[in-house]
């Protein structure tokens, strides 16, 4: 096959083709991304229970106290009853989620205590298998009436070779005989990722998803955003400040979100990593298919606008000040809003296609015209030129790659995002599609074939950059103790040795590295299938990139020819696995990433593409 790779007729990318999609989902931002290792931490939630608690010692029993709220947003404590006959060190412990890792870096612990007790309190981290204690730390305590945060940093002498470990808390029985002490916002924070710190994010998680090196950030959902029922959705306003002011969310995946990961987080997160923040706005629509009436949406809207005020508004501003007094005066710049999240399904589309996106659209166009609108399906008609429509797309492999020219004849007056995609399921014969059934087949982790149709999926985007502007896998993540999706882009366990990076998250990489802001034409003889490609040029680097896949071929030499080229010096980086069905999972990598130069034959540099494999040529000039 004969590439020849044309500089001229291209399409300007948008700067940001490959990017990231996030929401709590999975355990992925609480017993995930966010840092923390104490779950349940302060028994949020409508129903409060003592999940990850345990009890040290008979004489002492714990329960969900709701007379000695910490806070309007923390009602629910920790009440631990001691008997009269305790004596010695009693207490209790914390199993994390799903286990705490230690490691010889500095910890930071902190509480909330109340009751009749001076003396000391004993922090520790210990096995959960053999008890062997790797930390211990005393804080003298002098708690009353009132509640009295105590904070401490510590760091342990030695590892643990394994996440199998608790956090306990200990006290003198004899001083609290017969009597209680309240606990709550119990908290047990790692080093933190870069400097997202004492709220940040878990270092490994962090760093895989930098290490991608995507241009956007899509957040804070996914249906994470839109919440299961009435009254509840992703509240911004209720995820800032003092951990102490964040109440409940319980998220539309089964569990309650501490709210940790708050909107200042995620923003925090899109400036260290430098992506530009894709930000998603509820839009009165539940998971459940209540939506918002015309006549009760105004409020919603203003939310949204007072959302955006806090973000970008100057310090004059009601919003903007309030963000200033969180410590953050400088605003932040937010040139995307998202108008819900696929506002097409559980019987939203006609409320959004009615009012819900106009009302929003108008407000924030109004107020911040410069600001790119994104209805969050691309089924909604009649949207201002200029809008942005989400793309959404779960699927198969052999299905996914008939999709390669799925934009080429698209109304070039709607730019496309496609928010999420992913191949989920295997192929099936005569069910080309995905079945939502429940227990319909699914990938566990991703294939390599589906990272092959997935590239495929994606070069056609490529090509066809005028109109895509962006590409995210979606979920991020998924915490292998509990998860309600699969496959994922990087699964996890409280030990950083399971952190498993799927076949999916190094076709991102791969891709995401090698993209130029101009696409440039390629001629040749060949039609597409089972080889496919696209090619872009980088002005600012100067540097072509094919990108090429071979999708149940066989075994092909590719030479690529690009006539302004005299010489350059090119590497070939290629991704497979022994076969199609081949995954990573935990400390089993099957996949193969590897970088070669090659040198310049005659007029053309000459790499080979085997069946399922991914390549670059990354030519410089
Ligand atoms: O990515 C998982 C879910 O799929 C998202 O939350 C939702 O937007 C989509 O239906």
């Amino acid at each position: 096959v004969h590439l020849t790779i044309n500089s001229e007729n291209g399409n300007a990318t948008s700067g940001m083709l490959f990017g990231l999609m996030y929401e709590d989902i999975n355990f992925s931002g609480d017993g995930g991304l966010y840092a923390e290792l104490i779950r349940n931490r302060a028994l949020q939630g409508p129903n409060p229970d003592l999940t990850a608690w345990h009890s040290e010692g008979a004489s002492v029993t714990l329960n969900v106290d709701k007379s000695e709220p910490l806070s309007d947003a923390l009602p629910n404590v920790l009440r631990v009853d001691v008997s009269s006959a305790a004596s010695g060190k009693v207490g209790f412990s914390n199993e994390g989620y799903w286990g705490i890792p230690v490691n010889t870096d500095q910890y930071k612990a902190s509480f909330y205590v109340k009751g009749d007790y001076t003396g000391d309190v004993e922090l520790s981290l210990r096995s959960a298998i053999d008890g062997t204690v790797f930390s211990t730390k005393t804080v003298s305590v002098r708690a009353n009436g009132q509640w009295k945060k105590y904070t401490t940093r510590f760091t342990p002498g030695k590892a643990s070779p394994n996440a199998n470990n608790t956090f306990t808390i200990m006290f003198d029985a004899e001083k609290v005989r017969g009597k209680s002490l309240y606990f709550n916002l119990i908290s047990l924070f790692p080093k933190t990722w870069s400097n997202s710190g004492t709220n940040g994010l878990r270092v490994d998680l962090a760093e895989a998803i930098d290490e991608i090196g995507g241009k956007f950030l899509r957040f804070p959902g996914g249906n994470n955003l839109e919440g299961q029922s009435p009254p509840y959705w992703w509240k911004w306003n209720e995820t800032l400040g003092d951990l102490i002011d964040r109440p409940a969310y319980p998220g539309p995946w089964g569990y309650v979100n501490t709210l940790g990961l708050g909107l200042i987080e995620y923003m925090r997160w899109t400036d260290l990593m430098g992506l530009e923040p894709l930000l998603a706005v509820y839009a009165g629509l539940y998971l459940d298919g209540t939506f918002i009436t015309e006549e009760d949406l105004a409020p919603y809207v203003q939310s949204a606008l007072d959302e955006l005020e806090f973000l970008t508004g100057s310090v004059d501003t009601h919003w903007g000040s309030y963000r200033a007094s969180l410590g953050y005066p400088e605003p932040w710049v937010i040139r995307h809003v998202e108008i819900g999240n696929e506002d097409n399904l559980w019987g939203g589309l006609p409320s959004y296609q009615n009012y819900r996106f106009n009302m929003f659209n108008d407000a924030i166009k109004a107020k911040y015209p410069d600001m790119t609108i994104i209805a969050s399906t691309p089924e909604i008609t009649g949207t201002p030129a200029g809008t942005w429509l989400d793309f959404h797309l779960y699927d198969k492999p052999d299905h996914l790659t008939t999709l390669f020219g799925q934009f080429d004849n698209w109304d070039r007056q709607h730019p496309v995002l496609v928010g999420e995609l992913a191949v989920i399921a295997p192929n099936e014969p005569n069910k080309p599609e995905v079945e939502w059934t429940p227990g319909a087949l699914r990938l566990a982790y991703p294939s390599m074939i589906g990272a092959v149709a997935e590239s495929i999926f994606f070069m056609g985007c490529e090509r066809n950059a005028d109109l895509v502007q962006g590409i995210a896998y979606a979920p991020g993540f998924q915490n292998l103790n509990s998860y309600q999706w699969v496959p994922d882009l990087i699964s996890f366990t409280a030990d950083p040795a399971d952190t498993t990076l799927s076949i999916s998250y190094y076709l991102q990489k791969l891709f995401a590295q090698n993209v130029g802001d101009n696409t440039v034409a390629v001629e040749t003889s060949e039609d597409f299938r089972p080889l496919f490609w696209s090619a872009t040029y980088s002005q600012k680097h100067r540097e072509y990139y094919v990108k090429m896949a071979n999708y149940n071929g066989t075994s092909t030499d590719i030479s690529v020819h690009i006539p302004a080229l005299r010489n350059g010096k090119a590497t070939w980086t290629t991704l497979s696995a022994p076969d199609g069905h081949s995954y990573n999972s935990p400390r089993n990598v099957t996949s193969k990433w590897t970088e070669t130069e090659i040198p310049k034959s005659g007029d053309s540099w000459t790499v080979t593409l085997d069946n399922l494999m991914i390549g670059v040529l990354k030519i410089q000039k």
